[in-house]
């Protein structure tokens, strides 16, 4: 899975215009799910404009409850009526900036497959985290909490996103051992309850990826795909990512 994660940019009309750039470029990468994560404003053009394509449309947040007082949120029948395809959970951003607790993600990850929707769930660690050697610590906890209320036979259906804080936007990318060994360890979390489970688990690597170190990256063992941030924002740039997968 190659994933674009266009966080809060594009209009409508930009969307358009990418998306019209973006299919014939990946019309021939036999064996990847591509998907693309636009602000909800541009889900529903983006459903209509990738429909009968590989491209699949994803949401960046939602509420964990179906609907209620709850201002300003979009919830899984909402992202379900258009069409979209799964939800990006507990990104760093959503962490950082806008209060995600691992309480609420507890209750967004069942939500959205209950719903049909496939959740990306994403974890990773401080810059500082990793100097004090508590990467392992923060992803068990990210991890575990996260799928705490999965149910044990659908583990293999989340797709979780290995993101280093310290890599997001900044250019810094993960060595391929860092990222393997990281990646690696989310696994066998996964394992710890259920391995013939965390075999079916794909795992993405996040973090500065670009079309000049993806090859590197998608090749290590554990590695099943990227979430791509800024490099998404360009079509030929992420269409060169995708071909990296293919
Ligand atoms: P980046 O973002 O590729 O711009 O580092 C990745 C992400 O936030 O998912």
């Amino acid at each position: 899975m190659i994933a674009g994660n266009w966080k809060l940019h594009k209009t409508v009309a930009e969307a358009e215009a990418y998306i019209q750039a973006l299919l014939p470029r990946v019309s021939t990468a036999d064996g990847v799910e591509v998907v693309i994560c636009p602000a909800y404003l541009a889900l529903q053009a983006m459903v209509d404009s990738t429909r009968g394509s590989r491209v699949a449309v994803y949401a960046q947040n939602m509420h964990q409850a179906p609907e209620g007082a709850f201002t300003g949120e979009v919830s899984a029948p909402m992202l379900c009526e258009l069409d979209v395809g799964g939800v990006i959970l507990g990104h760093s951003e959503r962490r950082e900036l806008f209060g995600e607790t691992d309480r609420a993600l507890q209750l967004k990850v069942p939500a959205a497959l209950e719903a049909g929707l496939q959740p990306i769930l994403c974890v990773g660690e401080t810059e500082d985290e990793r100097d004090r050697g508590d990467t392992e610590r923060k992803l068990r906890h990210q991890v575990q909490e996260g799928l705490a209320k999965v149910p044990i036979e659908r583990l293999g259906e989340i797709v979780i996103a290995y993101e280093p804080i310290w890599a997001i936007g900044t250019g810094r990318v993960a060595t391929p051992a860092q990222a393997q060994e990281a990646m690696a360890f989310v696994r066998a979390l996964v394992a710890d309850r259920s391995r013939a489970e965390a075999d079916k688990t794909r795992v993405l690597y996040g973090g500065s990826v670009k079309p000049d170190n993806a090859a590197e990256l998608l090749a290590l063992p554990d590695v099943d795909g990227a979430l791509v941030g800024g490099a998404s924002l360009d079509a030929e740039s992420f269409a060169t990512i995708v071909a990296a997968a293919g």
